[in-house]
């Protein structure tokens, strides 16, 4: 297996709109700098083996194994009627469907921007605005061993294959997972988040589960058609979040 996100590699799986064009640097200090403020149109990914400063939610860093991981971004233009924080559910919709595809194990989406797989994250989601422009980051875990893995303090992270012990090739796999994004993007696109629920909420992590947002104790409901966390806070008291840092109880 030639394990490298080179064009080369990567061309004969980008079969739609996005990925193209679509650049590639060995290094990089984060993938999402190669696009932002680029001008480059809607669908443009950008890729890497390495990220010296990748990029979290929350100012956070997202670290990497080299070679070990997808770690690409890709240009959206949104039309303006699309409410923006649902983006990343959607991204994390495509990730969690490519991750089942590929394992055969069911994976969840955990609200706003995570995709889960036994119970710990296997991908991160980070999207980002400027000009009317949105450049998403995704970070998927594929080919690290348990001991590459960095120790998050917020939610324990996984890879495929430390999931199910087979590694993965991921210039297919980030084929697939454009492909995905591409079809759900352009349903979400006309249709708003409601057009994609069917796939999104039976993959909702947090429904049920007892959570802290911020610090504060809570119940979640369940993602709603419009994005948002519906929150039990009280005896028959539920408000609706557009965004905060979510910790489940394990
Ligand atoms: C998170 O879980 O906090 C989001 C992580 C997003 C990481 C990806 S990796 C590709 C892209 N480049 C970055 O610097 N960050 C995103």
């Amino acid at each position: 297996m030639n394990d490298l996100l080179t064009p080369e590699a990567v061309a004969p799986f980008l079969r739609g709109r996005f990925g193209k064009p679509y650049l590639y640097e060995p290094e990089c200090e984060s993938t999402q700098l190669l696009l932002i403020g680029s001008g480059l149109p809607e669908g443009a990914v950008a890729a890497t083996e390495h990220q010296t400063r990748g990029r979290g939610r929350l100012g956070r860093s997202w670290e990497d194994a080299p070679g070990a991981s997808i770690l690409a971004s890709i240009v959206l233009h949104p039309p303006a009627a699309r409410h923006l924080p649902e983006l990343s559910l959607v991204a994390a919709l495509a990730v969690a469907e490519t991750v089942e595809a590929a394992t055969g194990l069911a994976a969840q989406v955990k609200w706003p921007n995570d995709v889960m797989l036994n119970r710990r994250k296997v991908a991160g989601i980070l999207s980002e605005l400027t000009d009317g422009t949105v450049v998403t980051g995704i970070g998927l875990n594929v080919n690290q061993t348990r001991e590459q893995l960095p120790l998050d303090a917020t939610a324990e992270p996984t890879s495929l294959r430390a999931s199910t012990g087979t590694t993965y090739d991921r210039a297919e796999l980030l084929g697939s997972l454009f492909f995905r994004l591409e079809r759900m993007y352009d349903v979400w696109r006309y249709g708003g988040l409601t057009e994609l629920y069917p796939e999104l909420g039976p993959r909702d992590f947090l429904r049920g589960r007892r959570i802290t947002v911020d610090g504060k104790p809570a119940t979640a409901v369940m993602i709603l058609r419009d994005g948002r966390l519906e929150l039990e806070t009280g005896r028959h008291e539920t408000r609706a979040i557009e965004s905060g840092e979510v910790v489940f109880e394990r």
